[in-house]
């Protein structure tokens, strides 16, 4: 067996080995329990010493989370390594941390995939500041604003026709259709249109599904460094940070094309949502002036379209995914989406348009109960103290971090009648809404540090759902009934279905 002991040792390795062991697990564990945090009154599961709780996050973290709060309450400290994670589960916690002290709460923790990812320098990462002010303002006014949200119906209509015709295709070829992929297109070629001015990535929609699968799940992985940073080498070893390398790399080049393109193109060649210039023209041409009081480099311009990218397509695709599982899972809600839809008088083979879906109540109510049960991002993005604080009677240190499980939340019985039944009627006379104010339903943050693309993904998402419903009939391949469709989760940051969702379409008869 090799020897780790300095050579003047190695005649007599176990006796030394014997001598040193106790005293540095004793060590160990003194430095251990002294962490400051682990004196704080609130609850947590017992830990182990080095990894913490870490074992117990299980397969999908929101669902064991779910399981420990019911044991630990609403607010519990968790110790994924030596530092500790406040891990909120209730609605009323929620509205402590993102709008009671919605200011001290509204930063966001350095954690290691986020400099490796988004090069440190995004929006959604970004500490709470200047930097992320300003930053946030540029995305919203020129792109995520209601009246820019406004002005891209003309984008999602025309990709939903094509969507449409891809389903003709598959239908006269008696062919499944892949809805995973489809939504993941349309959701790309939308935010690709409404931010890159193009489309990227067409025709390799399975790779960028798979990219962005890959991204996902790094970004929601718990890496032991940013909770024992002593340990952080066993991700160089274990190839983690290899594989992280390896997608950031991807990512990189497929930015670099966009950045390129858009500094030697010629304008016409491109959509152009107000006057000429798109987003990434914006940013550019912020770079190029240095108009807003700090440099933006080259890496700040990556990372943004990504922010805009990645935070856009992931999470609106995995929304269509949802609703279509559950719409196949249970026929008497199709049922009565259809008729809903179908009431549109006109040509059957017509595009719905976004004025054709103004009133749809049921339609909201479908998406609405679809996020509550799939939330897309199921934990939301961590956030941090900025300076000590009392929680609900408990004393929270500066500088923790927090998790918000925003899933666990949206199945408290306390607010929710049968929560693991899916019934959209719960919201037709209900004024509760995914905006931010009702915590009992958050999939989309809250406060100032809640999501800014909340208008655009919804836009998206009920013109996709209502024109899929209005021309086809739709049912399971190789007669799979509804009740048996496999509803497992990804884990990582965003929770899309773990198996590629296909669908069969018939043109409606009536
Ligand atoms: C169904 C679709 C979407 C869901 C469920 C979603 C969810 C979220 C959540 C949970 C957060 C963190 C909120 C918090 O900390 O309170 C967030 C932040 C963010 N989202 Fe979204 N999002 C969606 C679509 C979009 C779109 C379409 C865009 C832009 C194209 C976008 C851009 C962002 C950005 C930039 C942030 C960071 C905000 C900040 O830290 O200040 N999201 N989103």
């Amino acid at each position: 067996m090799p020897s780790f002991l300095p050579s003047y040792m190695a005649q007599d390795n176990t006796s030394w080995l014997l001598l040193i062991l106790p005293i540095f697990l004793i060590l160990l564990f003194k430095w251990y329990s002294k962490s400051a945090i682990s004196k704080s009154s609130l609850p947590s599961p017992p830990k182990l010493p080095v990894i913490g709780n870490l074992h117990q996050l299980g397969l999908y973290p929101p669902r064991t989370l779910h399981s420990l709060a019911q044991k630990y309450g609403p607010l519990m400290l968790l110790h994924p390594g030596r530092k500790a994670v406040l891990v909120v589960s209730s609605a009323e916690a929620a509205r402590e941390v993102m709008k009671t002290h919605d200011l001290v709460f509204s930063n966001r923790p350095k954690l290691k995939m986020f400099d490796m990812l988004l090069y440190g320098k995004d929006v959604a990462s970004a500490p709470c500041g200047e930097y992320w002010r300003q930053l946030r303002s540029i995305c919203v006014l020129p792109l995520l604003s209601n009246k820019m949200v406004q002005s891209l119906r003309g984008v999602r209509e025309e990709e939903t026709s094509i969507m449409m015709e891809k389903i003709k295709h598959a239908c006269s070829a008696n062919r499944s259709v892949n809805l995973s992929e489809l939504f993941s297109s349309i959701a790309n070629d939308v935010v690709c249109r409404a931010a890159l001015g193009r489309k990227y990535g067409e025709g390799s929609g399975r790779k960028f599904m798979e990219l962005l699968d890959n991204f996902g799940e790094l970004m929601g992985s718990f890496v032991l460094g940013d909770y024992t940073p002593w340990l952080d080498w066993l991700g160089h070893v274990n190839g983690f940070y290899a594989r992280t390398h390896a997608v950031a790399e991807e990512f990189d080049r497929f930015l670099e094309e966009v950045v390129e393109e858009h500094m030697n193109r010629p304008k016409e060649a491109y959509d152009s949502t107000e006057g000429d210039d798109d987003f990434v023209d914006l940013l550019l041409s912020l770079q190029r002036t240095n108009s807003i009081g700090f440099p933006i480099d080259r890496s700040a311009i990556k990372a943004v379209i990504l922010d805009m990218f990645a935070a856009g397509t992931d999470t609106t695709y995995t929304v269509l995914e949802w609703t279509m599982a559950e719409l196949l899972r249970h026929p008497n809600v199709m049922k009565k989406l259809q008729d809903e839809v179908r009431n549109v008088k006109g040509d059957k083979s017509h595009t719905l348009t976004e004025e054709d879906i103004d009133h749809m109540p049921y339609l909201r109510a479908v998406l609405k109960e679809t996020l509550r049960l799939h939330p897309p991002i199921p934990l939301l993005v961590p956030r941090e103290s900025m300076q000590e604080i009392k929680l609900l009677g408990h004393h929270i240190g500066a500088k923790t971090h927090v998790i918000v499980n925003a899933w666990a939340i949206a199945r408290d019985p306390v607010h929710w009648d049968n929560p693991q039944e899916f019934k959209p009627e719960r919201f037709l006379n209900s004024s509760i809404d995914y905006k931010g104010l009702d915590f009992q339903l958050i999939p989309f943050g809250a406060g100032r540090r809640g999501c800014p693309g909340t208008q655009l993904a919804m836009a998206l998402n009920e013109l996709v759902i209502a024109n899929v419903l209005y021309r086809f009939d739709w049912s399971l391949p190789k007669g799979e009934q509804g009740k048996d469709l496999d509803m497992c989760e990804t884990v990582g940051l965003t929770a899309h279905k773990k198996m590629p969702l296909l669908g069969i379409a018939l043109p409606r008869n009536k």
